[in-house]
Parts: structure tokens; C-alpha cells; sequence
């Protein structure tokens, strides 16, 4: 099998649904990548013995979800020198703004990329997990750029139908 260059770590089973889209992306893309469920709160040992392992297991990347007081991103970024991309997921109480809020004010030093709340954001992880790869591997850099035409041509293809 082959090794993960992506970890994608999520605070609960719960955030699972809103992940898909990063999901179908990576796998669409067929780049391996590893899902842990580690909570800052209620695993704090476990995201410790993770965030200080993943540099040295192969891990290019770390996507966090987290919800709420949304502290998953910002401890694992304190712990290793990997980009870490934090996914806010939406909220019942607060619809997500609790946990953006909790993810983007990081103090200065520890930086976390942190995407839209939601779907959106978790689908925009992949792609820029992908893009820090491409950086690197020209398969995936290629791979990205037919992406990135494909967008365009959906919003052209879109524009027809107006005629
Ligand atoms: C966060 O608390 C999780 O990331 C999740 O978004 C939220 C609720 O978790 P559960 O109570 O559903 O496990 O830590």
C-alpha cells in the first residue's frame, strides 16, 4: 500500500460528512492519505504522539476539522513544522463562526491555512494540500492545472446556456 503524504485528522466521527469533498478530491487526484479522529480536548495525548510523528512518517500536510472551540489545528501546529490547513466546521449554535474564530487567530509564529466553514473549506484543503505537493512533484502540479482549466470550462459551459 502506499504511504499517506496527507493526514487529515478530524475532532470528531461527527465532522465525517462534511469532509467527503476533501475526500473525493485527494482520492480523485489518487494521492494516499491517512483519517484519524483526535480530539485537542478530549485526546490531548494521542494529538501530542500524532502531530510529533506525522513529519517523520512521510506527512507532507495536515488537514485538521474541528468544531466549536475548534483548538485541533492550532495545538497540532504548535507541534511540527508540516502546513497545517484547518477546516472550520459548521456549528448548530454559532453556524460555524465559533469555529473559524477558533481556528484563524492564531497567535504569530504558529500559522494555520485556514479555509472557509464547511464543505467548501473541506473540499479547498485538498486542493491546497495538493498544490503544496505540486510544488514538489510535477504529476500532481500537472494534474492541478487540467483542474484548474476544468473549472474554467464549467463556467463557460454554463454561459452557453444563456444564448
Ligand atoms: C469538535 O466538537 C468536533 O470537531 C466536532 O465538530 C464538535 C462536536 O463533536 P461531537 O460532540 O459530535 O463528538 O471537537
Amino acid at each position: 500500500m502506499n504511504k499517506p503524504k496527507i493526514a487529515i485528522i478530524l475532532g470528531s466521527d461527527s465532522d465525517l460528512p462534511t469532509m467527503e469533498g476533501c475526500f473525493k478530491v485527494l482520492r480523485d487526484f489518487a494521492v494516499p492519505f491517512e483519517l484519524k479522529v483526535l480530539s485537542a480536548h478530549r485526546s490531548p495525548a494521542l494529538v501530542h504522539a500524532f502531530a510529533k510523528s506525522a513529519a517523520k512518517r512521510g506527512i507532507k500536510a495536515i488537514i485538521a476539522g474541528a468544531g466549536g472551540a475548534a483548538h485541533l489545528a492550532g495545538v497540532v501546529a504548535s507541534l511540527t513544522r508540516l502546513p497545517v490547513i484547518g477546516v472550520p466546521m459548521e456549528t448548530k449554535s454559532l453556524r460555524g463562526i465559533d469555529s473559524l474564530l477558533s481556528t484563524v487567530q492564531m497567535p504569530s509564529g504558529v500559522p494555520v491555512a485556514t479555509m472557509a466553514i464547511g464543505k467548501a473549506g473541506a473540499k479547498n484543503a485538498a486542493i491546497f494540500a495538493l498544490q503544496i505537493l505540486g510544488l514538489t512533484e510535477p504529476k500532481t502540479a500537472k494534474k492541478l492545472e487540467a483542474f484548474k482549466k476544468r473549472l474554467s470550462a464549467e463556467v463557460a459551459a454554463k454561459n452557453k446556456k444563456f444564448k
